[in-house]
């Protein structure tokens, strides 16, 4: 077909060369040759190998590796419908059905003539805005049938995606084409990050500053880690200068995959120069000449806006050579765009990711402080973490510190979304409880709450004075909100599937694991399932978390772990007696309770204990 036809030679070599032919630059070249080729043909794959020095076949296992790139030709305009939880319950059903009657498309299908494909992904970081979509790098909110049919409608007629944000779009400003497409919902602003915010303040002492001064301040104030395993920033930093090495790297894990998280995108959107400012001094604090931001592929809308807060930070001295006009003190960022793998944003898979491989996480240790990118000594850290840094080295530690509670300082930026009037962004100090977060967004119907995505933990209304801190309830950002009258196994369902659609396939508990625990999830929703599934459950569980080589697979079990444990009755009301007949053989209670003592033996947030 002659709208799918090979790229062209000349056009893969330019893509290359674009890269330095730098086997380290594999997703960029990919990525540029699949958002203007909209796949990578079989030549270019060949073509690509011999331009960096891989074999074939290792270019085409990066490209199976990310949804985002495509072995076979996608439409001039792919529409990715978001499939998380919360755009099912806002409506995405009726907004695909919309879609596919309009193109004559069924999700997963390309149009014969080349002009769309219809496709849905997980969590795109828009939850309080669902039903959500990507058309192309464009996002689509608060979708409704009929603005879904009047956006299918005008692509059919020639319109560009673009033009469904805004006649004006190009000649918008880069933050204003953002502020254009997504509402930032900012719904209670902090003394920290989204109060106001002098421009490099933090920065200007950090010069003034040598790298023990930083480690010393960060320690002092408390600082843990916003991605969701709270490790201590400052002796991660800490580390990471004291490592032997020539190149040092810091990582900004702009990834937020994590359904119902979309803190760091209002960051992103609002405070790029602090975060581009923590960076900095991250690199001040350890020595880091060379910094890399991983962009969600998902946030594709954002890369010219942060593209050109970059550029005005080089041409006023803050990036670059001698910043500051300190000497030696030099540093520069650049942008790596992610392309759709939830797995990504575990640190040693996001480091992988940045070389140009597939996004598997690796073994460990080493740790990325001691060999991280290229195999250099490598700090990588969440985008709120670097913008809490930044203001920490402005304001001194003990005002941070005074926030929040006895393990857990500062304030914490909470993307609630579900079943409630305001769902958006709170910056709340630590400590905060259920309760008091459901007031201010509005829930008065909340009967359960999910508390860190799907690898947190689902809490029932007797659990809503529970404080939300790395000392009671971890999150690494999401509170979703679910009313009585939603399905609790649905979720469970839906939690399973993501992690089953996200697994890498390395470890095979993971992989085929979770596959089982989703299978008897569907045996309790089909009114299937008696004592042994229990048993078996838990067994399962147990197995996966103890097996698991990194985060995703040791936290998966947890959808079905905290509500075994938090919503009993959910479960034994739609169980089966025992092949015998005596409901007395099926003891749920003593199931329950193991469940929970294996919930338990791990806490409910993204990562283990990475003593990093
Ligand atoms: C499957 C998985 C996904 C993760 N996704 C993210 C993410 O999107 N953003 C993030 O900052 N950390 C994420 N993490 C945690 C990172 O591995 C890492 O701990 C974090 O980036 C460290 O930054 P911090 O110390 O500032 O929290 C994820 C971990 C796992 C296991
Ligand atoms: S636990 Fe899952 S995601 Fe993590 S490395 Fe193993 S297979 Fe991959």
């Amino acid at each position: 077909m002659k709208a799918f036809s090979e790229i062209p030679a000349p056009a893969v070599a330019e893509t290359c060369a674009a890269f330095g032919n730098d086997r380290h630059r594999l997703l960029d070249i990919l990525l540029g040759l699949q958002s203007r080729w909209r796949w990578i043909s079989p030549g270019a794959i060949a073509q690509v190998a011999e331009a960096v020095g891989l074999t074939p076949v290792a270019v085409q296992g990066v490209v199976s590796f990310y949804s985002f790139l495509s072995l076979e030709p996608k439409g001039r305009v792919t529409i990715r419908l978001c499939d998380d939880i919360v755009d099912r319950h806002a409506g995405y059903a009726e907004v695909l059905a919309t879609f596919e009657g309009e193109l004559g498309l069924k999700l997963g299908q390309t149009s014969p003539d080349g002009a769309f494909s219809l496709d849905q992904t997980p969590c795109i970081g828009l939850c309080d805005q669902a039903p959500a979509a990507m058309v192309n790098d464009i996002m689509l909110t608060r979708l409704t049938p009929e603005t879904a049919r009047r956006a299918a409608r005008a692509l059919k007629q020639d319109a560009r995606p673009q033009d469904l944000v805004s006649p004006q779009f190009d000649a918008l400003s880069p933050y204003a084409r953002v502020q254009a497409a997504v509402a930032n919902n900012i719904r209670r602003a902090g003394d920290v990050l989204l109060g106001e915010v002098p421009r490099d303040a933090g920065l200007r002492r950090a010069a003034q500053l040598k790298g023990p001064n930083i480690v010393a301040l960060i320690t002092a104030s408390g600082l843990r880690g916003c991605g969701g395993a709270g490790f201590p920033t400052g002796r991660k930093w800490e580390m990471a200068a004291r490592e032997p090495a020539e190149r040092r790297f810091v990582i900004c894990n702009a990834d937020e995959g994590e359904p119902g998280t979309f803190k760091d995108r209002v960051l992103l959107t609002e405070r790029p120069h602090l975060l581009f400012e923590g960076m900095t001094i991250a690199a001040r604090t350890i020595g880091a000449r060379e910094g890399i931001l991983y962009l969600r592929g998902e946030y594709v809308y954002l890369r010219d806006h942060l593209e050109a807060v970059l550029a005005e930070r080089r041409a006023a001295g803050l990036l670059g050579k001698a910043i500051l006009g300190t000497a030696g003190f030099d540093f520069d960022i650049r942008i790596q765009l992610g392309a759709g793998a939830y797995v990504c944003g575990e640190e040693g898979a996001l480091i992988s990711s940045c070389e140009g491989l597939r996004g598997e996480p690796k073994t460990r240790p080493p740790f990325p402080v001691q060999r991280g990118y290229l195999g250099f000594p490598t700090v990588v850290n969440n985008v709120e973490t670097l913008c809490h840094a930044a203001r920490i080295i402005d304001r001194g530690p003990h005002w941070f510190f005074a926030m929040g509670t006895e393990g857990s300082h500062g304030t914490k930026l909470f993307s609630v979304s579900g079943d409630c009037a305001s769902p958006g962004i709170y910056e709340l100090p630590y400590g905060v409880t259920v309760r008091e977060l459901l007031a201010l967004a509005g829930a008065p119907d909340a009967a359960a709450v999910q508390v860190g995505g799907p690898s947190g933990t689902m809490i029932g209304r007797d659990s809503f004075d529970r404080r939300l801190s790395f000392d009671d309830l971890a999150t690494g950002g999401a509170v979703i909100v679910f009313s009585g009258a939603r399905n609790i196994l649905e979720i469970v369902d839906y939690y399973l599937s993501f992690f089953v659609h996200e697994s890498c396939g390395y470890c095979t508990p993971c992989r085929v694991g979770n596959v089982f625990l989703r299978e008897a999830i569907a045996k309790f929703r089909h009114g299937h399932a008696n004592a042994q599934d229990i048993a078996d459950i838990r067994t399962l569980a147990a197995t996966i978390i103890e097996t698991s080589r990194c985060g995703l697979g040791t936290t998966s079990p947890n959808p079905v772990l905290s509500t075994l444990a938090n919503f009993p009755l959910v479960y034994s009301a739609v169980s089966q007696p025992a092949s015998d007949g005596l409901q007395a053989t099926f003891d749920i209670q003593s199931a329950i309770e193991n469940a929970r003592g294996i919930a338990k033996r791990r806490s409910f947030v993204f990562d283990r204990d990475f003593s990093q």
